[in-house]
């Protein structure tokens, strides 16, 4: 939480107790960093960020590398998703979405990501209630998994076991 951002503990909570079962993870959308600290400092392998970091002055890049960029197992990408796909070779345990959050990107991120994943894909920002949030994310989920996704208590993290 010393780390700005919007993920809430619990959100932390979940995504620490999810890496560190993990021995390989994408994170795509880090910001500053809040959920990749989480993400990094529970999973014992490799932690790929994926991020354009691209505001004109690189503050959120300094900002993200000033907070996560000790970590041993970072592998930073500076770069969009999907196109990012093609720098991570083969697959990874865990990939949690929490980029661009329009219907299209978030469908095209699912799509690129499912096929490269093992275990587990997440993301950030489902919204099914009176508070619509991002409706995009939950639409695009929904259409896409049906009734295969669950969203963790207390969170607005969807998640589907593969
Ligand atoms: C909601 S923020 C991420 C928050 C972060 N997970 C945290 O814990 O604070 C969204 C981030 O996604 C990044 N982004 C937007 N479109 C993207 C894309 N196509 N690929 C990767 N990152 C993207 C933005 O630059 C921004 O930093």
């Amino acid at each position: 939480m010393h780390i700005w951002g919007w993920m809430s503990p619990v959100e932390l909570e979940w995504l620490g107790e999810q890496a560190a079962k993990m021995n390989s993870v994408v994170e795509v959308g880090c910001l500053h960093g809040r959920s990749a600290f989480a993400i990094l400092s529970a999973c014992p392998g490799p932690v790929y960020c994926i991020d354009p970091w691209d505001d004109v002055k690189d503050e959120c890049y300094g900002s993200f590398m000033g907070s996560c960029g000790g970590f041993e197992n970072l592998r930073a990408i500076r770069g969009l998703s999907p196109a990012a796909t093609s720098e991570v070779d083969g697959k990874v345990d865990m990939t949690f979405i929490d980029g661009d959050h329009s219907y299209d990107s978030v469908v095209a991120d699912i799509e690129a990501w499912l096929p490269k994943t093992r275990e587990l894909i997440c993301g950030h920002d489902f919204y099914d209630g009176p508070d619509p949030g991002f409706p995009d994310v939950a639409t695009a989920v929904k259409e896409h998994f049906g009734d295969r996704f669950a969203v963790a208590p207390g969170t607005s993290i969807w998640s589907v076991e593969l």
